[in-house]
């Protein structure tokens, strides 16, 4: 079967998006939308995976939740051609989210590096829901039956173990799928990650080889979507650079990391390719070039985060999106969900 061609992605709401999040995804997910039927949703039951002193606590978490409607709203995602809603308000993410667990493999998990990486030393101590994230992953994406996942490259290990959990459902239940008419025994896609553009990697301000993150103690290693003109000119005049002139080719910027990242952030916001930035900045200094950057970060990010504050003022607009996102998002859910279930077996009401 050729499946009907369906974007779905998804924000963690634990704490200030930043720069890295809007080029490395929320930029694709706006263009994303002249192409196809696309549903972005805010990931409340993924912030629960980590201790309750990362994702904050019961108000920080309504108040994230919010944030991140309105950043998608303010860049441009349109709720009423497309659906944004938060995942908890959606109950098929659990339950296909147990049925995948018994789908899907401890040594599938054991490999994914994300968990390593969070878990740190003390793995015995990590939730269990952390562990089983890309399990939930995975049925965010196959409860909408979502073909292409716009998403960074860090996510790129948990969309490949979405193909495996759909295939092994696939396989499992093959006989079943047929039996309900789907006859090519393929009830799930196998979901493709969509990654592209210049800056997909964004990295820290203060060092060219960490990812820019908001976990970094140094606010000066990132420019926040809230952060205001003066703000986004400190930290780009005071972003990590190195002695020599910017190269003129593109080779240049390789064993220069911090160049590579402002470089590609020029890129990236003003959408032409790292060549043809270094074509005009090449052979100037870096601080010609940073007050270039800066005037360019303050006119693309700016109306956005003037946008945020207005939406976020007004938290009842904002529920009422994703209020009406989510019940459009049932409705989707309920028909995989009820496949779903004669596949497997369960018995239910007709
Ligand atoms: N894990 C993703 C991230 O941290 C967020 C996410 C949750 C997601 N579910 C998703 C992304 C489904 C794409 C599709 O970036």
């Amino acid at each position: 079967m050729a499946f009907v061609e369906r974007v779905f992605s998804g924000v963690q709401p634990t704490g200030n998006l930043h720069l890295g999040n809007y080029l490395g995804a929320i930029v694709n997910f706006v263009k994303m939308q002249e192409t196809h039927n696309c549903i972005y949703c805010v990931v409340d039951l993924h912030a629960l995976t980590q201790p309750v002193e990362v994702w904050g606590g019961p108000s920080e978490l309504a108040r994230n939740t919010r944030e991140v409607t309105a950043a998608f709203i303010a860049a441009g995602i349109d709720p009423k051609k497309h659906i944004v809603f938060n995942q908890s308000q959606v109950s098929g993410h659990a339950e296909l989210a147990w049925i995948f667990n018994c789908v899907a493999r401890v040594g599938w998990l054991n490999r994914m590096t994300q968990f390593k990486e969070k878990a740190g030393k003390d793995r015995e101590n990590a939730s269990v829901g952390l562990y089983d994230y890309p399990v939930l992953m995975a049925a965010d994406i196959l409860l909408y039956r979502a073909t292409h996942v716009p998403v960074g490259d860090d996510q790129k290990q948990h969309l490949e173990l979405s193909r495996d959990i759909a295939q092994k459902f696939n396989n499992d239940f093959g006989d079943s799928i047929r039996g309900h008419g789907f006859n090519d025994g393929m009830y799930f896609p196998l979901p493709e990650p969509f990654i592209t553009g210049p800056a997909t990697r964004v990295m820290s301000l203060r060092d060219g080889t960490k990812k820019m993150s908001k976990s970094d103690a140094s606010d000066y290693s990132r420019i926040n979507l809230t952060d205001d003109a003066d703000t986004i000119a400190q930290k780009i005049r005071k972003a990590k650079t190195d002695p020599e002139p910017l190269p003129s080719e593109e080779k240049g910027l390789e064993p220069r990391p911090e160049a590579d990242n402002l470089v590609g952030i020029y890129a990236a916001l003003s959408e032409r390719p790292k060549a043809g930035v270094l074509r005009e900045f090449g052979g100037g200094q870096f601080s010609s070039f940073k007050n270039a950057l800066v005037e360019l970060c303050v006119a693309k990010l700016s109306p956005i985060a003037a946008e945020m504050k207005r939406l976020v003022a007004d938290p009842g607009h904002v529920d009422a999106i994703l209020i009406e996102g989510a019940d459009r998002a049932r409705a989707i859910a309920a028909e995989t969900m009820k496949a779903t279930q004669d596949i497997v077996g369960f018995v239910r009401k007709r």
